[in-house]
């Protein structure tokens, strides 16, 4: 028996201290010095994967003993000489006695071998001295046995588990969750995406189950000695990322729905919930197939499957050819799931196979670039969604989500460019945010929109060619976009792609482009800065400038179709703005409108006559001749300009008024974003009556030409107007506009008297939310515990979500705290992928953010060890906290509890950084805004 090498955290800390011991002391010996020696967060770079053989046999049969024990053979090609390998693994136990190592030659296999390991816990490496050196252009064989428990935590190799309806048995699966550096906790691999290998895997395991990985299966074989068991010998896959392997031993069942000349494709659920995988089986394959004609490059898998696992932290995940889900955003159910969360799960279903292209196929050199991967299927997603349900109208509204969602983020001081540099891998994670999603989608969408259809599609294709099973920074990106947007005429030739887009993604920040028109000469100029929330950091301080595609319209010509570019704003070499001036400007009864379609992520401030006249457009029965996203721009523009004192909050109400008028979904999303904030605010303050007025006043007439709560969907003909008689609905029983409230109770108390009430539930799908929310603000402790048993019984993930969402609604202290209690409580009921929504559903409302916040403050330890390592769940506590603290106190009694217990919020240092900036601001806005917004408000009641 050789060395057991263990490597469980206690371990780890052990030889972590017998470094800084031994580097102190001096007493370095060969074995600490290969390891303090190479002490860089990459692998060296002298070996290469090319093959990697998996074997791994799962045992799911104790309940006691959920393991597995594994071999894996690495096909590894020198490109220098070296003495040693140097691998990624964690919390493995590796019985060294057993490692072999092979030169791979044509005259006969040479034995190497390996004379001692050494571990860097601070970057994960196995590192395994040879007995000869290896040398460049030979290629060798590894092979590392391993074994570990299946984890606790939802990362690597773990254990999932669903209860069987019918006997209450527990059952057991296994499921893998690897981006960005887990692999590494399943088997020794070189965990970084740059060193693409092919697999081979071979799952072992009980003969009931079922097998799934990347490819499908070539054949199964007997166990050679566990009775029952089998192995099943998967094909080999193509070259791709560690990051990307999956594999999942389950008893699930599948729905399949191949289309013709189509990938096999597969829907897997536990086999109660079969029935709910219709939607996706249908979808899938039919986005799948927009994209092999989108990007002109077939799916190069002979098949690929979905499967919703029930125990998964991540919304979904990629892994090629075997894409996972939550039960929530795969599995839809026509008696208990809303046209939203549909449509939710087509986006899902879409960004996911989106990445087969973008991710899978051509991937990232280096997490720096995320966002290639991110930005890309949030974009592309909106793309395939609108392609198959273009009645759902979803790709502009999803454009101004994204531009909201980045406006918001990225008008911090303490954001950060969506090319990010990664120094640790602990710092990955932080770098899945709305930076690189949703402010990657902006900067995608806006190329697409200045370079045209042809150019911007071409560019994509030939990208993808010439990296396919390779690796790709932003770089190279841009040479393949200018390339053919210099071929198709789509870009001026002295204009590079690189030039424009390094502005936007190496630098944090968008621009405000400030329009001062002169109305005697037809001109304006225009000159541009960072937008910054935080107005204690003076603007010029924090120089930028963005190369921006200036599209405009006006008052006669009403063009907002047109959104390639008529000019450019440009950068001088040394990084500062050119001013521009537009020529062939209308009159002065005549307002012009930049930024058609917003197509760029830049605000607009214009001077107080093209204001007036935009006011005067939007307050009139002609405002529809302003396009549908551009009057959500300008309510999300003054609204910022009001915020940050460029604007008063006079001319910002007077922009609002005018919804009034407003029966459009877009103008009311950008508007409730908005006013949310304000209303967070404004409702810890005296005049908070006042804002309860004006907002009553706006959507009154909205709720009422609706129908208000009345079920009157089947007559709907716009799905869109779903969605905003849904919205509406919500803030009109928040602020108990007409019979909101006791007609939400009146359908909650049907539903209780419901003999069979988780079989039979009287309430329209699309208020459910509103209506139990509703319920549990005004109800009994028993509506709570009414819905509470729902939620127990519930077999429809989005139904479940719903009520966890709408628990916290409740304004009882002692059945928030129960709910708190009960969401971090193991045996409490809520899977652990789902407590971040009971805290957010608490932390959101006027009660529950006091106890929310004394909570965290005084579990944070806690809560911190039922997380680990994945505390970045962490992350939205904080954000949901910040748009709620507004006084100074509050404030710096946050940045002392933030201080005090620093040791359990490692690797959150960017989320808090931004909440104490969100916290700031409200502070700001308080002194600055409050008295003179609680002015301006009563004279528009
Ligand atoms: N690649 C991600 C999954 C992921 C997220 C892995 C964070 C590791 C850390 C996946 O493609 C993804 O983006 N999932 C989203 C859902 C998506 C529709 C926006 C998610 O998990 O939220
Ligand atoms: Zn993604």
């Amino acid at each position: 028996m050789g060395l057991q090498i263990t490597h469980t955290p206690d371990f780890v800390m052990k030889w972590f201290l017998f470094f800084v011991l031994a580097i102190g002391l001096g007493l370095c010996s060969s074995t600490a010095n290969s390891v303090s020696g190479y002490n860089y967060y990459r692998l060296p770079t002298a070996l290469k994967p090319q093959k990697y053989y998996l074997r791994i046999l799962t045992l799911l049969e104790n309940p006691e003993e959920l393991r597995f024990t594994g071999t894996v053979k690495i096909v590894i090609e020198a490109l220098e000489n070296t003495r040693n390998i140097t691998l990624h693994s964690k919390n493995l136990t590796i019985d060294e006695s057993k490692i072999t190592l092979r030169k791979i030659s044509e005259d006969g296999n040479k034995d190497n071998c390996v004379t001692s390991t050494s571990i860097n816990p601070i970057h994960d490496f196995y590192i395994l001295n040879t007995c000869e050196e290896l040398l460049a252009g030979n290629v060798y064989k590894l092979s590392v046995p391993f074994s570990a428990d299946l984890s606790r935590q939802l990362i690597g190799y773990y254990r999932s588990s669903y209860k069987d309806p019918e006997t209450n048995v527990t059952r057991w699966l296994s499921a893998t969750q690897f981006e960005p550096a887990s692999a590494r906790k399943a088997f020794p691999c070189f965990d970084e995406p740059a060193y693409k290998a092919s697999f081979v895997v071979t799952l072992g395991y009980h003969k009931k189950f079922t097998g799934l990985s990347n490819m499908p299966v070539k054949e199964t074989k007997p166990h050679e000695s566990l009775t029952d068991y089998i192995w099943s010998h998967f094909e080999e896959s193509v070259p791709m990322s560690t990051y990307l392997v999956a594999y999942s031993v389950n008893d699930f069942v599948n729905k399949p729905s191949t289309l013709p000349n189509g990938a096999l494709f597969r829907t897997w659920a536990r086999p109660n919930a079969i029935d709910q995988c219709d939607f996706a089986a249908e979808f899938g394959p039919k986005v799948l197939q927009y994209y092999e004609q989108f990007f002109g490059i077939k799916f190069p898998l002979p098949k690929i499957d979905q499967m919703a696992v029930p125990d998964f932290s991540a919304g979904a995940m990629e892994n090629w050819g075997l894409v996972k889900y939550r039960e929530s955003t795969l599995l839809f159910s026509k008696t208990h799931s809303s046209l939203a969360d549909k449509q939710d799960l087509a986006n899902v279903i879409a960004h996911e196979l989106a990445h087969q292209w973008f991710g899978n196929l051509v991937t990232m050199k280096w997490w720096t670039d995320l966002w290639l991967n991110e930005g890309f299927a949030t974009y592309v997603a909106s793309l395939g969604v609108e392609d198959i349900h273009p009645e759902w109208n979803t790709k502009d509204r999803g454009s101004l989500t994204t531009m909201m969602a980045t406006f918001r983020l990225d008008s911090l001081v303490t954001s950060h460019p969506i090319s990010r540099p990664i120094k640790m891998v602990t710092e990955i994670e932080e770098s899945f945010d709305a930076i690189s999603y949703q402010k990657g989608s902006s900067v995608l969408r806006m190329m697409h929109l200045f370079m045209g259809e042809d150019a911007f599609r071409s560019g994509l294709k030939s990208y993808l060619q010439l990296y396919a099973y390779k690796n790709a920074e932003q770089d190279n990106l841009w040479e393949s976009l200018t390339e053919a947007a210099h071929k198709n005429g789509a870009l001026p030739k002295n204009y590079e792609i690189k030039t424009i887009m390094d502005s936007w993604t190496l630098q944090t920040g968008y621009p405000i482009v400030n329009v001062t028109r002169d109305y005697k000469t037809g001109t304006a100029k225009l000159g541009q800065e960072r937008y910054l929330r935080n107005t204690e950091i003076s603007r010029a301080q924090c120089v930028g400038c963005w190369w921006i595609p200036l599209s405009y319209t006006t008052q006669n010509e009403k063009d907002f179709s047109n959104t390639a570019p008529k000019a450019w704003m440009e950068c001088s070499r040394s990084g500062e703005s050119i001013p521009k001036t537009i020529q062939d400007l209308p009159g002065p009864d005549q307002w012009v409108i930049f930024n058609n379609q917003l197509s760029t992520p830049y605000k607009v401030n214009y001077d107080a006559q093209n204001w007036k006249l935009l006011i005067q457009t939007l307050n009139s029965e002609e405002f529809q001749s302003i396009h549908v996203i551009n009057r959500a721009q300008l309510i999300d523009d003054v609204l910022y300009l009001a915020w940050t004192g460029e604007q008063d909050y006079e001319t910002a109400l007077q922009v609002t008024d005018y919804l009034q008028r407003e029966r459009d979904l877009l103008p009311w999303t950008s508007a409730f974003n908005n006013l949310k904030l304000l209303n967070r605010i404004l409702r810890q303050t005296p005049n908070f009556g006042f804002f309860k007025r004006y907002m009553k006043k706006l959507f009154t007439p909205i709720y009422e030409h609706l129908n208000g709560i009345n079920d009157t969907f089947s007559s709907i003909q716009h799905q869109d107007q779903i969605l905003l008689k849904t919205m509406v609905v919500e803030w009109a029983c928040q602020y108990q506009v007409s019979d909101c409230v006791p007609r939400a109770q009146s359908y909650f108390s049907r539903w209780r008297s419901e003999p069979n009430p988780d079989e039979n539930n009287p309430i329209p799908i699309n208020f459910r939310s509103s209506v139990y929310c509703a319920a549990i603000k005004y109800g009994t402790d028993e509506d709570w515990d009414f819905l509470w048993s729902r939620y127990k019984n519930s077999n429809v993930g989005t139904e479940k979500q719903v009520i966890l969402g709408t628990l916290g609604c409740s304004r009882e202290v002692w059945i928030l705290q129960r709910y708190l209690e009960r969401a971090f409580n193991p045996k409490g009921g809520i899977r652990k992928q789902d407590s971040s929504l009971s805290f957010q559903a608490v932390a959101s409302r006027e009660v529950g953010v006091l106890l929310a916040k004394k909570y965290l403050i005084d579990n944070v330890d806690l809560i911190h060890k039922y997380y680990y390592p994945q505390t970045r769940s962490m992350s939205r506590f904080f954000s949901q906290l910040s748009e709620q603290v507004i006084t100074k106190s509050d404030l710096n009694g946050f940045r002392a509890f933030v201080n005090n217990s620093r040791q359990y919020l490692k690797g959150l240092s960017q989320t808090i950084q931004q909440s104490l900036e969100i916290m700031l601001t409200n502070v700001q806005w308080m002194e600055r805004n409050y008295h003179q917004f609680s002015r301006s408000i009563q004279q528009h009641l």
